[in-house]
């Protein structure tokens, strides 16, 4: 698997904090990784500097088959270069309809003069029609973002992202505050998602990451732990003494 992002040997100080500590992390292509580890550990400031957010004191984070450095670049062109990223809170428009919402997400390759003569094209219906399938919405298209459930919600934000077409996916606790049906409907739209393009998850919940059945990387204190599958990083004897606090 050839790789899509490489983090090497970077480090963030929080007054005189070292957050992130020397880490080092690689993600493939069309991969889907979990990220594990104690609260504090750097999981969300890891996302932070990947996507421009936070600046690392030192390092390296590469991007793409042309060793693009996306430490030169701001937090927009990072999004544009393919970097996607889920918050917990969604940021949907409540009083559009499911569909606008993702119609009004969707790429666009836009020359000075389309923006006039932009129609709601077939094409655009279909890419709608498809993304509304791909996070499990079909039946609510019509329905005003705001009237759906919390879970639906959190869908319709990552079907709004999948609608940029991002290479990387960054998901930070996509099960906080779902129900078990929700948790089990999020591993698998994250599953497809994985199959053509990589998605990095962050989660709690050790179900939801047994169900995501891929490679997890523990953090702990800035840097990587373990990594391997699930099974081999919870039998390893110091991943076991960080969660029980020794
Ligand atoms: N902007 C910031 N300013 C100061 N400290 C921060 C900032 N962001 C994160 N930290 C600290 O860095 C550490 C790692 O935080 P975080 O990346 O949020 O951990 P995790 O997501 O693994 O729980 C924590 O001790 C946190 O308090
Ligand atoms: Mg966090």
């Amino acid at each position: 698997m050839s790789t899509l992002l490489e983090v090497s040997g970077i480090s963030v100080t929080f007054d005189g904090f070292r957050a992130i500590n020397n880490l080092s992390f690689n993600i493939g292509n069309a991969e889907l990784r979990a990220i594990i580890g104690p609260n504090g550990a750097g999981k969300t400031t890891f996302m932070d500097i990947v996507t421009g957010k936070t600046r690392p004191d030192e390092g390296r984070v590469i991007w793409g088959e042309k060793n693009i450095s996306l430490l030169k670049m701001s937090e927009s062109q990072i999004a544009r270069a393919g970097v996607g990223r889920k918050f917990q809170r969604p940021t949907v428009f409540e009083d559009q309809s499911v569909f606008d919402n993702l119609l009004m997400a969707l790429k666009k390759e836009r020359g000075p003069f389309d923006v006039l003569l932009y129609r709601r094209s077939a094409q655009d219906r279909d890419k709608v029609h498809a993304l509304a399938d791909e996070i499990g919405l079909s039946a609510e298209l019509p329905r005003k973002a705001g009237e759906l459930a919390h879970g639906q919600k959190q869908w319709l934000e990552i079907g709004m992202l999948l609608a940029q077409e991002p290479r990387l996916l960054l998901v930070d606790e996509p099960a906080a505050g779902m129900s078990p049906a929700e948790r089990e409907h999020t591993t698998n739209l994250l599953k497809e998602a994985a199959k053509t393009r990589a998605v990095v998850v962050v989660e709690h919940d050790m179900e939801f990451v047994r169900r995501l059945d891929c490679k997890v990387t523990v953090f702990h204190e800035g840097s990587v732990l373990a990594e391997g599958s699930l099974d081999h990083v919870t039998a390893n004897q110091e991943v076991i003494d960080v969660y029980l606090g020794r």
